[in-house]
């Protein structure tokens, strides 16, 4: 999450041209997916992990780099207990089935969120695919679980507030990037693309901190239908608008 706005182009290496090299996913509309058939809430998540899975491979076939998926958030543990179970067995489910396969394409697995109540198993899972895929070169599929972006800032505040009491850090070397190596994110490129399905106008408490240049695209196509088109789209949304980092238009004319 390094770079300053300043130095970023959104055509940063590694990407290719006007693709984003990082887009991150507010994969909401599961549940309105299923009501709408007359079908249990979690059929909608069974078909969110299927559009998941389409997903990462049109975004490896564009050439995205980092792909981050809010897969589960501080807040759903609100849910019901059956819903909230369901959501854990079907990321498990994903993990067993889908690890292989993108192990082969090359696909590097992180997760980011607290550890804290996670069940075990599922812990050792996400550990599993964190560390088969730790050298691959691929796509890095960030998996957002059990995330909260004011609790992500709230916890690099205690640790810097640590390490000054300890008297390892002094108040003035508090900057954005030493903030931003204390987030979960520290070592990924902020978001250029956050992307929200469903038709919701939120951010919902997601990447608050590394949002604060990206660009906002918001579908009505609810997530179990989301698909290559869907995200092909939203790119070339993307590669239209023309980013500033709070500076003046590359176009705007020169006074005379
Ligand atoms: C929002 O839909 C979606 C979620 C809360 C979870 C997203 C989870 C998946 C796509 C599957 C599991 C994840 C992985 C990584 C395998 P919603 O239930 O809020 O939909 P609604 O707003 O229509 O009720």
């Amino acid at each position: 999450m390094g770079s300053s706005p300043e130095q970023r182009t959104g055509k940063e290496p590694g990407s290719q041209a006007g693709v984003p090299r990082h887009i991150a996913i507010i994969m909401d509309g599961n549940g309105r997916w299923a009501q709408m058939r007359g079908l249990p809430r979690v059929e909608g998540h069974r078909r969110g992990v299927e559009a998941l899975r389409r997903t990462v491979d049109a975004a490896s076939a564009l050439g995205v780099n980092y792909l981050t998926v809010y897969s589960f958030s501080i807040e759903n543990w609100r849910r019901p207990a059956t819903e909230v179970s369901d959501l854990m067995g079907l990321i498990k489910f994903f993990v067993r089935r889908d690890l292989a396969e993108l192990h082969r394409h090359g696909v590097r697995i992180r997760v980011v969120g607290s550890p804290d109540d996670v069940p075990p198993d599922v812990a050792a899972l996400l550990s599993e695919a964190q560390e088969t895929t730790r050298t691959n070169r691929g796509l890095n599929l960030v998996i957002a679980f059990n995330y909260g972006a004011r609790q992500e800032i709230v916890q690099a505040a205690r640790r810097i507030a640590e390490a000054v009491a300890a008297g390892t850090m002094r108040p003035e070397d508090v900057t954005e990037a030493a903030f931003a190596r204390r987030l979960d994110t520290a070592d990924i490129p902020d978001p250029d693309l956050v992307i929200r399905t469903s038709g919701e106008l939120r951010l919902s408490n997601f990447l608050l901190w590394q949002s604060a240049y990206a660009e906002f695209v918001f579908t009505p196509v609810l997530w179990p239908d989301f698909s290559r088109g869907d995200l092909e789209a939203a790119v070339e949304a993307y590669r239209q608008r023309e980013r500033r980092y709070g500076g003046l238009s590359m176009r705007a004319e020169t006074p005379a």
